[in-house]
């Protein structure tokens, strides 16, 4: 067996042993948007450091921790923080967070973000439910050895982000009134913002928003089976729309200013999946 593979089994046997139940689903909270986490029932938090083999985050706005229990009546596991290409993680650490989830037995995933904006009809504040999205600008995180136990060494991502999953949460925004956005999604490798000029190209290739997560765990999520939502907060515009410099603390204060919004959306989402 793959020794990563056997690595990751440790790890899953270790947080089995801890949680109460089988968590149907996974979620990844994007930057600033962790505040999910305390609406989640009968918690059970797991520290990366004191998982066996996990990598450790170790950002600002990135909490680092497994969090299980029950969110809108339903089981689900939270990732809290996550693995960030730039932080210069192993390809397969990067997407350990929902391989945990696929091995403990989930069926979908939410992921989440925070990213900027690249069109121009949009707000800063805005949710963006994810569509499609372009990952071609950095290695992918399943290159190596593939590891069967995942899935095959090919595979499809042409309906990527579940078009049920896609369904359900445009009917609950209008249920709830949130004008929610759709679009496509386009990582960047960060840590630095892009420039104007990456920003203007990346429009014409058809990206809507620009980030630098999601992806990499999006194709391990096609990889092995599990269903996908992608959610983004637009906490700024992208570089070069607006005439004034992005910063870390602007995204973090759109995602705090949004985060009541943001909160029962997702949980009003889970209840309906
Ligand atoms: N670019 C990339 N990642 C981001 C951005 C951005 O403008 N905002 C939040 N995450």
């Amino acid at each position: 067996m793959d020794k990563y593979y056997e690595n990751l089994l440790e790890s899953v046997e270790y947080i089995e042993k801890r949680i109460k139940d089988v968590p149907v689903l996974g979620i990844v909270l994007g930057s600033g948007l962790g505040m999910l986490a305390d609406k989640i029932e009968d918690k059970i938090e797991l520290d990366y450091k004191d998982i066996p083999n996990y990598p450790v985050s170790t950002i600002p706005g990135h909490a680092g921790r497994l969090i299980f229990g029950y969110l809108s009546g339903k089981y689900v596991a939270c990732m809290s923080g996550r693995f960030h290409y730039y932080e210069g993680y192993e390809p397969n650490q990067i997407h350990i967070g929902v391989r945990t989830f696929k091995l403990l037995g989930a069926k979908g995933v939410i992921i989440t973000n925070a990213a900027g904006g690249i069109n121009t009809s949009f707000n800063e504040g805005a949710i963006m439910l994810i569509k499609d999205h372009i990952g071609f600008l950095a290695p992918s995180a399943l290159r190596g050895p593939n590891i069967e136990e995942f899935g095959e060494r090919f595979f499809d991502m042409t309906r990527v982000y579940d078009r049920q999953y896609l369904d359900t949460a445009r009917k609950v925004a209008k249920k709830l009134g949130i004008d929610v956005k759709e679009g496509v999604y386009m990582f960047f490798k960060g840590p630095n913002f892009e420039t104007p000029a990456e920003i203007r190209a990346a429009r014409i290739l058809g990206a809507d928003a620009a980030g630098m997560s999601t992806v990499p765990e999006v194709v391990a999520c096609s990889h092995c089976g599990l269903k996908v939502l992608g959610i983004s907060v637009i906490t700024n515009m992208a570089a070069g729309i607006l005439d004034k410099q992005l910063s870390h603390a602007e995204v973090m204060e759109t995602a705090n200013r949004i985060r009541k919004e943001f909160v029962e959306y997702v949980e009003a989402i889970v209840k309906e999946l």
